[in-house]
């Protein structure tokens, strides 16, 4: 593994820092492999295809993990916007106390207007504003919150800072949460950089600036990725709370495991130790600005 450098994140006194919740135990779906983009350096690229979980596997997961814990589902894919039961999905969560994360790209999410999203959150992933295959310019602003994530990579560093006004300015966002694209699939390697792939270095630079110039009020969530570090000490998570399951029914523990299908008959939460590092790299940082 690659030498690990931490950079010291510094925020205004305008800002402060949220103290991160207990980590909740997640199950991490992807209903589906169809997909209506084929974005660069997507990380289930090697999985898209036509196969669809069938509702009747959704309930029988969900069912088989409950007694361990799990507070949340997050439903992926693919774009899981396509999957036909999605909003039957949603609501049989609600039915049992569970909140739902849909990470989606943001071309299908009319189908939800009608439905009730107390306890769902539409979080739309782009990869600019204006530019690249999936800009925020081409959402169309819907009738219900959601949240945005906005994907770093070379190319797109430089509309971070108009994309964050815009979807406040025109979405009503509250939450923004910014992470940055590896390339584990080309590597295999979540620490190797390709030329694609910002450096670490990079990142860093790119959150730094970002949190110089935003003068915006959501709640700014930024992936440490390991590397980036603040004042304020945060517990450390050593085990992993994720598991995750595919179409075909196969299940990985760590989502950095998706590359290689490190797969495992039985999930656990929240017990294994991380095999990449001495602290979970989906770990993150809250910014909110002072009231
Ligand atoms: C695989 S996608 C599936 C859900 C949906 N189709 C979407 O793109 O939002 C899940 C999330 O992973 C992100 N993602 C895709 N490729 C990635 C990569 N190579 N590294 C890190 N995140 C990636 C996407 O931007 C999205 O937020
Ligand atoms: S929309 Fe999501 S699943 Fe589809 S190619 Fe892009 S990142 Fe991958």
């Amino acid at each position: 593994m690659a030498e690990r450098k931490i950079n010291r994140l510094i925020y205004d006194k305008e800002m402060r820092e949220e103290k991160i919740a207990e980590p909740m135990a997640t199950l991490q779906l992807f209903i589906t492999n169809r997909c209506n983009l084929r974005c660069k350096g997507c990380f289930y690229a090697h999985k898209l295809g036509q196969e669809d979980m069938p509702f009747e596997d959704y309930q029988k997961h969900i069912t088989e993990h409950l007694d361990l814990g799990i507070k949340k589902i997050i439903l992926l894919g693919g774009e899981p916007t396509i999957h036909n039961d999605i909003c039957r999905m949603i609501n049989w969560n609600a039915g049992k106390g569970l909140k739902t994360t849909i990470y989606t790209n943001g071309f299908g999410i009319e189908k939800f207007a009608q439905e009730d999203l107390s306890q769902c959150d539409i979080r739309i992933g782009v990869y600019g504003l204006k530019n690249s295959e999936r800009p925020l310019a081409k959402i169309r602003k819907p009738d219900f919150p959601v949240t945005f994530v906005y994907m770093l990579r070379k190319d797109n560093v430089i509309e971070l800072l108009p994309a964050a006004r815009e979807m406040e300015e025109r979405f009503g966002g509250t939450k923004l949460f910014i992470s940055a694209i590896r390339d584990i699939l080309k590597t295999q390697d979540y620490w190797k950089d390709t030329d694609e792939t910002l450096t670490f270095d990079e990142y860093f630079s790119a959150i730094q600036n970002f949190v110089d110039s935003y003068d915006g009020n959501m709640e700014i969530h930024i992936a440490r990725r390991g590397v980036i570090e603040t004042d304020i000490p945060q517990e450390k998570v050593h085990h992993c709370r994720f598991g995750n399951i595919f179409p075909d029914g196969k299940k990985i523990i760590c989502p950095f495991d998706i590359s290689r299908e490190i797969t495992t008959d039985k999930l656990v939460f929240g017990i294994r130790p991380c095999n990449k590092n001495s602290e979970c790299l989906l770990r993150k940082i809250v910014l909110a600005r002072k009231k």
